[in-house]
């Protein structure tokens, strides 16, 4: 009884030792997320700004896995956040500003409205790719590409008419705050062109 007493923590122990190593995932899902960070930064790379496209990414890499449409349309909706947000921003500013005749106010004015329109371009652009992603062998998808370009550049083309509305304007803190806040919502955008863009050529 004095020698067997002891061995009952001892076998105790190691059956709970080789519970706990039978337990650990035997291949831990790494691979394809280094895959798709891989992916996620080599398509950055043809992007005008890699590191922005890369850290505004990165994180759905899981969901990216390596498909280029996925990335495309990610890229297509964190850059409706972006127009979004920069355009609710800019029309709170129009209503609280109360000189109506101003350069600066028509220039923001302006600006409201442009930014309004570039945020409903976005929003179609990032749709239509979004049923490229659903539907990729549909007869349509040469299309489909094709205004999701045409409407990312439109929104562009939208971002710049509205800072350069402010050219004439004078030095402001508004002035400031405003092409600032668009000149980061132009790059979003010029990433996710960029991307959708190279839908085309990986067709
Ligand atoms: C990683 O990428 C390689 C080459 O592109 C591919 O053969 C492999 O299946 C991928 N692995 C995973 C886990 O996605
Ligand atoms: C893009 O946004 C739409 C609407 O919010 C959503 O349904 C869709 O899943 C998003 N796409 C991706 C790839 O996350």
């Amino acid at each position: 009884m004095a020698f067997k007493s002891p061995q009952i923590p001892i076998i105790f122990f190691i059956s709970a030792l080789t519970f706990v190593a039978g337990d650990l995932p035997a291949i831990p899902p790494t691979t394809s997320i280094d895959n798709s960070t891989a992916f996620i930064r080599s398509s950055c790379g043809s992007t005008l700004y890699p590191e922005l496209c890369f850290s505004s990414l990165i994180r759905y890499a899981d969901t990216v896995r390596s498909d280029p449409v996925l990335l495309a349309w990610l890229a297509a909706n964190v850059t409706l956040g972006r127009v979004r947000s920069v355009s609710s921003h800019i029309s709170s500013l129009r209503h609280a500003t109360t000189s109506g005749d101003s350069l600066e106010f028509a220039a923001l004015r302006d600006c409201a409205e442009t930014l309004a329109d570039a945020a409903q371009l976005a929003k179609k652009s990032a749709s239509e790719i979004g049923r490229l992603a659903k539907a990729e062998t549909s007869p349509e998808v040469g299309w489909w590409v094709s205004n999701a370009q045409t409407w990312m550049s439109a929104v562009l083309t939208n971002e710049d008419t509205c800072t350069d509305g402010f050219s004439p304007v004078g030095a402001s803190p508004l002035k400031a705050d405003v092409c600032r806040r668009v000149g980061s919502a132009k790059k979003y955008t010029s990433n996710a062109l960029a991307l959708v863009n190279k839908l085309v050529s990986s067709r």
